[in-house]
């Protein structure tokens, strides 16, 4: 029996916008992804099995799907299948990011597991095979797998990966207020008449954003088109993003469908006292750096 761990970090959006609607209901997005050391801890388990076998536990959150629903168990299968190994499978998830909150925890968590996988069976797949497993299983989870700074398009899983990022400091701040995705977009299909009409990209605010943070200038300002139909709707997590700001961030956001938000912060410092007062506020607040 052998055992890897890996970590599953999340992401925050510090660029996001859509520019239309696909005839297979996704979305076409453009969003300049970046990970954070904040971190799930999953270490997946396998021994030789007659009939391929995957069981998830979970520690810190009692609410979360160990089936089919959770996503890493869904890699789990799916990497069994395409490299065709019969084995028992154990995932033990230790939770600490909050759920359904704009942080691709159950898509980082997927990820993780495919390449624990990967190492636990001493790579067969290739990287381009891991790539489109993940495709299938979300369209957050190659990015996820891949991590660091990467600007993503399509329905998120054609990735420009590697970019270099000064690191920062971030708070996140998360509320009891809960937004699942679909119900996000739904929001915003409202917001935007459906996307009948194709926007144009504002590729010139991207690139301002992939140049301040390859050289750590400040950064230009932050957008999420899901701001405006989310945040009406989670209350608590709009008055967080101007509390961030009064506390001395740099710049806040809310991250991918929300309705987590996060600030961006000068200093470990700066974080750190921000972090305390929103903490005293009734929020959750994880004071993190960008992922080494
Ligand atoms: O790909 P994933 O299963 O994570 O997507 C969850 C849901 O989010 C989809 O069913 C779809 O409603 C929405 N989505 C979208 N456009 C994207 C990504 C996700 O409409 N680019």
């Amino acid at each position: 029996m052998n055992t890897v761990r890996e970590y599953a970090g999340a992401k925050v959006n510090l660029y996001l916008d859509i520019t239309g609607k696909r005839t297979d209901g996704y979305h076409e997005i453009r969003t300049v992804m970046h990970t954070v050391a904040l971190a799930d801890e999953i270490s997946v388990t396998a021994s030789p099995s007659h009939t391929p076998v995957v069981s998830m536990t979970v520690e810190g959150d009692t609410f979360l799907p160990t089936d089919t629903r959770n996503l890493a168990v869904r890699a789990a299968e799916a990497f069994l299948v395409a490299s065709g190994r019969s084995l028992a499978v154990g995932i033990r998830l230790k939770k600490r990011l909050p759920v359904a909150a704009g942080l691709a925890g159950g898509s980082s968590n997927a990820a993780a597991v495919l390449r624990a996988m990967n190492r636990l069976c001493r790579k067969p797949l290739t990287s381009a095979r891991m790539l489109a497993l993940a495709a299938g299983i979300g369209s957050d989870v190659p990015y996820c797998y891949v991590g660091g700074t990467a600007l993503c398009t399509g329905r998120g899983e054609i990735l420009k990966t590697r970019l270099y990022a000064v690191p920062r400091w971030f708070v996140l701040v998360s509320s009891e207020e809960r937004m699942s995705t679909p119900h996000a977009y739904a929001a915003l299909d409202a917001a935007n008449a459906d996307f009948s009409a194709p926007l144009l990209p504002d590729t010139e605010k991207e690139a301002q954003l992939l140049a301040a943070l390859r050289d750590g200038e400040p950064l230009p300002p932050l957008y999420n088109i899901f701001e405006t139909a989310v945040l009406p709707s989670c209350p608590r997590a709009a008055e967080a993003k101007i509390r961030l700001l009064a506390l001395g961030a740099e710049r806040a956001l809310m991250s991918g469908s929300g309705p987590t938000v996060f600030g961006v912060f000068p200093s470990q410092e700066a974080a750190q006292r921000a972090g305390e007062d929103l903490t005293a506020a009734g929020y959750r607040a994880f004071v993190t750096r960008t992922a080494e």
